[in-house]
């Protein structure tokens, strides 16, 4: 059965570009997959503690010699790792804020990224274990980064990559969103859902590494 995991990450609530595209994405993949399911995850409502010692700690002990507290402090990893591995498919919507990720997606990300779990470093080589996934990334902004030198300032596209690309993730597509100007955001959502269309009629469940 697919599966696809529909992740927000903006703080913009109804007035925000990636949650339209990615609510629009989540809508025709399922129309598409009828038998499939649907995991959908607000990050600005989901816990999502910071990196603690306690944490740390946990993150480096053999599971059977967990203690109860550091279950505890596993638990919501252990929750959001499970759904990064079960699902096929992950429709992300991360908008750019200060020229990066929003906080709650950088907090999400050193949830999922679990030695043993979604990497391996077996014989010192890291190894991603999100085999067979396919990402699509929504983001928007307010300015243009496709030319130099805002093209340096853009630290959502390379981080993703590089970050998802370590979990293993071989297969990447971005649908970006750009600009300030009312009318100019309302043709771009236009044009980003034509993409997704596209991106969608491809039959991306059937990809494999
Ligand atoms: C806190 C904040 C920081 C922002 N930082 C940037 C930025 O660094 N560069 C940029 O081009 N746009 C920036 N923007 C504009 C957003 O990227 C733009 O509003 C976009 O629509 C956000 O996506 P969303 O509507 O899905 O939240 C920022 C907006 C906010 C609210």
């Amino acid at each position: 059965m697919s599966k696809l995991l529909h992740i927000d990450s903006s703080g913009k609530g109804n007035a925000s570009t990636t949650r339209v595209l990615t609510e629009y994405f989540a809508k025709i993949w399922k129309a598409n997959n009828r038998d499939g399911v649907v995991i959908s995850r607000d990050l600005l409502a989901t816990d999502l503690p910071p990196v603690t010692p306690e944490f740390t700690g946990a993150m480096f002990t053999p599971a059977d010699g967990l203690t109860d507290a550091q279950k505890q402090a596993l638990a919501p990893s252990d929750e959001l790792v499970r759904e990064v591995l079960d699902a096929d498919t992950y429709i992300f919507g991360v908008p750019m804020y200060n020229f990066s990720v929003p906080g709650v997606f950088k907090l999400y990300i050193d949830q999922i990224v679990r030695a043993g779990k979604t990497f391996s470093y077996a014989n010192g080589i890291p190894e991603g274990l999100l085999r067979n996934k396919k990402l699509i990334v929504v983001t928007a902004h307010g300015a243009d980064y496709t030319t130099s030198p805002m093209k340096e300032m853009d630290f959502v596209e390379p981080y993703l990559r590089a970050i998802f690309g370590f979990l293993g993730v071989k297969n990447i597509e971005f649908v970006t969103v750009a600009g300030r100007d009312p009318q100019v955001v309302s043709d771009g959502i236009e044009l980003a859902k034509r993409r997704i269309d596209v991106i969608l009629a491809a039959g991306i469940v059937a990809q494999r590494d």
